[in-house]
């Protein structure tokens, strides 16, 4: 007997940046994301001023989507896709951002996609931005530092939802939005908002200048959208990594309760429509201005989100005054007092795997907001062998399950109301923190290597199968052969 409701959505989930390539194809502008250049374990991705001839930018080619949609599309089919999450690039339709007519070669290629997905059986579930701000709003206007770039966003989205009115339903604003809570990280302001700090920056008070504007952009997106089709299902996408107290010190436990605020302030707006005590609160004692205008109560109050997207990879934990930041702990780079959970293992990239944390977050959100969650981002990144063309992947195998049976209890047990599942680079793509081909998420492997060269061909790992049977049975087969 299944526990899951029938029209579960089983999917899979990728970003435009990350696998279609063809970064200059038909028209397309740069974006933030097509200025950074490839990283390593450890080794930080930089982001250039411009697109320099020395430096290899893997996100150009991603994994050559854009010329290989059809194969991969009928991959798609033959794993059993319910559903597809990716975004649609805003500079193929907006190149350079602040255009007042769109890029018809741009949307005539998510037509092709879209439409294949269609007559393939797979919905498609789209993020509007997905770190993919045109770089010209970056560099002419700070981002979404300035108010101005609500008006392009704004655009951009009223542009697709009208061109997708019949085609799509379900749609998230902007993928991770509580990621540049991290400050310190320029990636994270980079990618998220096109945002890079001045010397004489409070970092702080930028952080949240910038989430106003994007509050308001998600805000302005959801009504525009809503007026366009009010059948469309509008959602927040955020990460959600639980902060666990270190002990049951009760400084431990307080210390806890205020990092999660990061990760809950984007959300609690968008939800709510309005901003929590503790922020009000914190702009007042600060004396952060965060360029409120007349009528944004009523905008965000207008245009909260229908559900929840998140992602959920891992979890982590706090220590009051932790004098020892463990190196290996990736959130130590993110959250002051970040410490190794003892109870846990972590993958090669340092990110603690703990599927328990998905249950406890499914929970924690539900109650929270009472909004109907996806899970449209889990998944194990790590190194695959191959061997005589296959792919003995029961690491990831072993997580995927893990993390499946604790939806499944959050679901059976607890009754929160999961709209589906859609495993993150359901094939291999290019890392969005350390641009690598090898940190691999993929139930179907790519041959390409973190210097861009292989055949591309595509493998279907042990992962592929596995998966199939669990879509197929609606989650009740979850043991691998
Ligand atoms: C999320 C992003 O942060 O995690 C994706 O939405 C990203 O874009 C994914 O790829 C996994 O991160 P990484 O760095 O392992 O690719």
């Amino acid at each position: 007997m299944s526990q899951l409701p029938q029209n579960f959505m089983w999917g899979g989930a990728l970003a435009a940046n990350q696998f279609e390539g063809g970064y200059d194809q038909d028209g397309k502008g740069l974006s933030v994301m097509d200025v950074i250049t490839a990283g390593a374990h450890g080794k930080a991705r930089r982001i250039t001023t411009h697109v320099e001839p020395d430096a290899y930018y893997p996100n150009h080619f991603g994994i050559d989507f854009y010329h290989q949609y059809q194969e991969d599309i009928a991959l798609f089919k033959e794993l059993g896709l319910k559903c597809l999450r990716t975004s649609i690039a805003w500079t193929r339709i907006f190149p350079k951002g602040d255009e007042t007519t769109p890029n018809e070669a741009g949307l005539r290629f998510y037509d092709k996609i879209i439409d294949t997905l269609i007559e393939n059986g797979i919905e498609p579930v789209i993020t509007l931005s997905h770190f993919e701000m045109p770089l010209h709003l970056a560099h002419t206007y700070g981002g979404f530092r300035n108010r101005k770039v609500v008006d392009c966003f704004a655009r951009f989205a009223e542009v697709v939802f009208e061109h997708y009115q019949d085609k799509v339903t379900y749609w998230m604003t902007f993928n991770e939005i509580n990621n540049q809570m991290d400050v310190q990280n320029p990636l994270f302001l980079w990618t998220n908002s096109g945002v890079q700090l001045k010397p004489e920056d409070n970092p702080e008070a930028v952080l949240y200048q910038t989430a106003h504007n994007q509050l308001i952009a998600s805000a302005r997106a959801v009504k525009i959208g809503k007026q366009i089709n009010p059948n469309f299902q509008i959602g927040a996408m955020i990460s959600h990594i639980p902060i666990y107290p270190y002990s049951c010190h009760p400084k431990d436990v307080m210390e806890a309760q205020i990092a999660n605020r990061l990760r809950f302030f984007f959300p609690d707006v968008q939800v709510r429509g309005y901003y929590p005590h503790y922020a009000v609160k914190m702009f007042e004692k600060q004396g952060y201005d965060i360029g409120w205008q007349e009528g944004d109560d009523v905008l965000l109050r207008e245009g909260t989100v229908d559900y929840i997207g998140f992602s959920y990879y891992m979890s982590t934990a706090v220590k009051h005054h932790a004098e020892d930041s463990p190196e290996n702990n990736i959130m130590n780079h993110t959250l002051p007092n970040a410490v190794n959970n003892p109870y846990i293992e972590s993958s090669d990239w340092g990110w603690a795997i703990d599927s328990i944390g998905l249950r406890y977050t499914l929970n924690v959100l539900y109650e929270r907001y009472q909004l109907p969650l996806f899970i449209v981002e889990n998944g194990f990144g790590a190194v695959d062998q191959v061997e005589n063309n296959e792919i003995h992947d029961s690491y990831r195998i072993d997580y995927l399950k893990q993390h499946i049976e604790a939806a499944i209890q959050a679901v059976d047990e607890d009754g929160v109301d999961l709209l589906g599942y859609t495993p993150w680079g359901i094939i291999d793509i290019v890392s969005f923190t350390t641009g690598e081909m090898k940190k691999r998420y993929g139930l179907i492997y790519v041959d390409q290597d973190d210097e861009g060269h292989g055949s591309l061909a595509r493998l279907k790992k042990d992962s592929f199968y596995w998966y199939r049977e669990v879509i197929q049975s609606n989650g009740v087969n979850l043991s691998s052969h």
